[in-house]
């Protein structure tokens, strides 16, 4: 066997899959592009699915990558045992409709055998228990002997995310020799012991699943293998485990320079080495790829990196901060393969330390209430702590539930977790409520969209702000009616409207409605998530009778200003990210007549200067006059020519594109000004967080 490590695995991987004429891509971030379904990439084809399914054309059939993946359903096991790791590299080689099964079974045998050179007598390999065609193939054409070929059942041998791409696998093993098994007869791959590590995995992705679950056949049969990196190199290392391995002991050594812990003297220091050695890496990709700390989805996997890593670090008797420092020394190892590390170091290092001293707050104050509250429960002779205390722990001190839980194992507790559940339910509920007391009757409902789902109405307001059009529904409190008399309150559909109704943020259009016998004020103007537009109007005078004519004018002067903190908000947005960075992300946005908020991400309070330069920038490009140009295309042609845009979004066919000169360009559908200069005065009046890292 060839002694190869980390870096040269992946070398030679991707040289051999050149030569076989694989088009070598580098690695995607770790956040998906366009993927509701996963939360971070967590393998080598989970960024390539739209190529598997045939939604996007690939640009070659053949590709390889050595791709970074995060996997955290299995965190708490992390440290404990010397298996478990969330960030590992994934070496895999592709076929999108062009070779199958045979020649990714001999691509696999000759890169394993004469390429690394592991000894054809150490190969096992699994199949899928009916997959006869895959016995064949690695009976007859590779030589492999019958029992060196197990069959194992679907929960080994079939691989599927939560949707997407999918099919049955084999999978290759290399035996280590006896002195790692368990020494049982029926010893063979698939068995718990350390005696056969699968390195391996060949996916002959077939078919594509739904969200029912339901396997539907792919159009074409494709390729999807996965070898483990650190797994693979442990094994060609001599290593015991993926610990073991040159690139990743440096780390561990870094983190006993540290904390003046050596590794491999103590069950309990050495789980808190591994999990900072783990943890380390994980956080420095996650960031570097553009996930902040946050309550939620993945910015609540990284904050939950972070301060177990924390934890972990004080258990080893640090005192203080120390990861940001650490994962300078990740930049450093792997930043060869991934500039892009070096390149956010600042914002890496800056979003650690913030988050890090934030959470040494936190848990000094929580231990000590925890360490309290388990007193007591011992006492007590219980075994159980009560959801509500750890609940309060969470709402009052920030302490994570997760957090509890694991120290509360470590004095062989629990958590009720359902009755913190109920605790947390009731919270929101008390939280729901309170938003309700926002706006009255029928206006203040949100299930417009289903009752307004037969009308069918246009926006005319981005040409026109004056036109006639006809009365296509009306609609008081929640019936449907013909007429609205003098007095009443109700909602029309029109089949054309210049009315803007409120969407990204942009608050409705306010005017007037008037027919031959008829004066209505239109109040506000909203829209269903299906682009149904419908207007909240008070009639002054007559009647408003379904069917008939209407001549629509918007308050222009209102409409004008609106526009004015439209278009400013585009400026504001890039001069965010020209002053803070570019991880800075529209997170909502308000567009008022009279004033604008903008919500985004950022990891802490910007500074006086930074505000100012900010303020200083917009009002630059304002007077700079730059023309303001839409562009209507499609939201391929958007992305080609680097429009910003949250493009995980949902955009119907046509998109428009704000272009301000050469400085902003963004998809939007609302209505801004055609010249920078109309804006006026940009002044920013406040700026404060609205929730972690927003
Ligand atoms: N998708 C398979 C895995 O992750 C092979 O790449 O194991």
């Amino acid at each position: 066997m060839k002694k190869l490590g980390l870096h040269e695995v992946k070398k030679e991987f991707l040289d051999f899959f050149k030569e076989k004429d694989h088009l070598i891509e580098k690695s995607f971030p770790l956040v998906p592009k366009n993927d509701k379904s996963l939360l971070l990439i967590n393998a080598g084809m989970a960024p390539l699915k739209p190529y598997f399914t045939g939604e996007v054309e690939p640009p070659r059939r053949r590709m390889a990558t050595c791709q970074k993946c995060v996997r955290t359903g299995d965190i708490e096991n992390v440290g404990k045992t010397d298996r478990h790791a969330t960030f590992f590299e994934m070496l895999g080689n592709f076929s999108f409709g062009d070779y199958f099964k045979e020649e990714a079974i001999e691509f696999a045998w000759e890169f394993m055998t004469e390429r690394l050179e592991v000894p054809k007598d150490k190969i096992w390999v699994t199949i899928y228990e009916d997959d006869d065609e895959s016995f064949k193939i690695w009976n007859e054409k590779i030589g492999i002997e019958d029992k060196k070929i197990v069959r194992l059942g679907k929960e080994d041998n079939f691989w599927e995310l939560e949707v997407g791409p999918c099919g049955p696998c084999s999978e290759i093993y290399i035996d280590r020799g006896e002195k790692h098994g368990c020494g049982k007869e029926t010893c063979k791959p698939g068995c718990e012991c350390d005696r056969y590590v699968e390195v391996w995995n060949l996916v002959f992705s077939q078919f594509d699943k739904d969200e029912n679950g339901n396997y539907n056949n792919l159009t074409n049969k494709n390729i999807d293998t996965g070898m483990g990196l650190e797994r693979m190199a442990a094994v060609l290392e001599g290593a015991d485990n993926i610990f073991e391995v040159g690139e990743i002991k440096k780390v561990i050594s870094e983190v006993e320079r540290t904390t003046g812990i050596s590794y491999g003297k103590d069950k309990k220091t050495d789980e808190s080495i591994r999990v900072v050695t783990d943890h380390i890496r994980a956080m420095t990709f996650l960031i570097s790829d553009g996930v902040l700390p946050s309550n939620e989805g993945r910015g609540y996997v990284l904050r939950r990196l972070i301060r177990r890593a924390a934890r972990h670090g004080k258990l080893l008797g640090i005192e203080g901060a120390f990861l940001s420092e650490l994962s300078s020394f990740i930049i450093k190892l792997w930043s060869e393969d991934y500039p892009e590390l070096r390149e956010n170091e600042v914002k890496i290092k800056k979003v650690i330390k913030v988050e890090e001293e934030k959470f040494q707050e936190t848990i000094d104050q929580g231990i000590n209430i925890l360490d309290a509250y388990i007193k007591e429960t011992k006492e007590k002779g219980e075994v159980v702590l009560s959801g509500d205390k750890a609940f309060k722990l969470y709402d009052t001190y920030g302490f994570p539930l997760d957090l509890t839980r694991e120290i509360l194992e470590e004095k062989n507790l629990k958590v009720d977790e359902n009755e913190f559940n109920v605790e947390m339910e009731e919270q929101r509920n008390r939280a729901r409520k309170a938003r309700e007391g926002v706006g009255n009757g029928a206006w203040s409902k949100d299930d417009f969209s289903h009752r307004f789902k037969s009308f069918n109405t246009t926006f005319r307001g981005y040409e026109d702000i004056k036109l006639s059009s006809e009365v296509i529904g009306i609609f008081l409190e929640d019936e449907k009616v013909s007429k609205l008399s003098e007095g009443e309150e109700g909602i029309i559909l029109l089949n054309e409207t210049p009315f803007y109704g409120e969407g990204g943020g942009q608050v409705g259009d306010t005017g007037t409605i008037k027919g031959d016998n008829f004066k209505a004020l239109v109040l506000d103007t909203k829209k269903t998530k299906d682009n149904v537009i419908f207007h909240l109007v008070k009639v002054l005078s007559g009647e408003i009778e379904d069917g008939k004519e209407a001549v629509s004018q918007v308050d222009i002067s209102r409409r004008n200003d609106i526009a004015r903190n439209h278009s400013a908000t585009h400026l504001l947005h890039k001069a965010l990210k020209d002053v803070l960075g570019d991880h800075v992300n529209q997170a909502g946005s308000i567009v008022l007549p009279n004033r604008l908020r903008f919500d985004f991400t950022h990891f802490e309070a910007i500074s006086k200067e930074d505000l100012a330069k900010i303020e200083q920038i917009v009002n630059e490009k304002i007077l700079e006059q730059l023309e303001v140009l839409t562009i209507e295309t499609t939201l391929e042609e958007a992305k080609k020519i680097g429009a910003t845009a949250l493009f995980d979004e949902k955009y119907g066919g046509k998109v428009r594109v704000i272009k301000m000169s050469d400085y902003s360009m963004e998809l939007c559908g609302g209505t801004h000004i055609d010249n920078t200069g109309k804006i006026g005065l940009f002044k920013i009046i406040s700026e404060s967080g609205i929730a972690s890292g927003v």
